[in-house]
């Protein structure tokens, strides 16, 4: 995947170990994802992002991505595709920098991706979040995903599955 061209705005980067401590202090400021998603998010816990995968997914087929404007890291992205089905792709996790929400930054990169994944011949993107939180919600709804289904994530919560369709491919890169 041609990662640079995912967005025309910021500097798209495969993230790796020696970036866990920016991206723990990106994550740690989201303190409602969290209160949603616990338990609340560790250095450990973000070494194991990088390389969790869904069931019968290959780490050839992850990208675990940082959006960089300048030096600063301002979101990040977990992004598996060929998931659930080959024409998917599914997006495990994305997070802005506190410092620059509600400013439009989140769905603009969103609109990117999916252009980008359009070009690259996929016909949805899916994505879940934990059911009644707002913020999550709200930004979805708004970007387009419409509601799959429910299911159950724990005990005490469970998950929307949501899709977008990107439509006809416009080409290929
Ligand atoms: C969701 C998230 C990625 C959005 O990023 P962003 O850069 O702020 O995105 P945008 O500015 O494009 O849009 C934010 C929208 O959420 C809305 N919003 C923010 N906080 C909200 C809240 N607590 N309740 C409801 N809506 C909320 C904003 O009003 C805005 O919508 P609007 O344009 O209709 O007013 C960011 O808030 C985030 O990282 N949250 C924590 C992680 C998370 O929940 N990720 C998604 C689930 S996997």
């Amino acid at each position: 995947m041609d990662i640079k061209n995912i967005s025309s705005k910021y500097v798209v980067k495969k993230l790796n170990s020696r970036d866990i401590p920016e991206i723990y202090n990106l994550c740690q400021e989201n303190k409602l994802y969290y209160k949603y998603c616990p338990p609340i998010v560790t250095e450990e816990s973000i070494k194991g992002d990088i390389l969790a995968l869904p069931p019968d997914t290959k780490i050839d087929n992850k990208l675990y991505l940082g959006f960089y404007s300048g030096e600063k890291l301002i979101a990040v992205m977990d992004l598996i595709y060929g998931y659930p089905r080959q024409e998917t792709a599914f997006i495990g996790f994305f997070m802005t920098n506190t410092a620059i929400q509600n400013k439009g930054v989140g769905s603009e990169i969103i609109s990117e991706l999916c252009d980008f994944l359009k070009r690259k011949g996929f016909i949805s993107v899916r994505l879940a979040w934990i059911k009644g939180n707002p913020q999550a919600e709200h930004f979805w709804l708004k970007n387009k995903f419409t509601i799959l289904d429910e299911a159950v994530y724990n005990a005490s919560r469970s998950l929307i599955l949501a899709e977008r369709r990107l439509g006809l491919a416009a080409g290929n890169e």
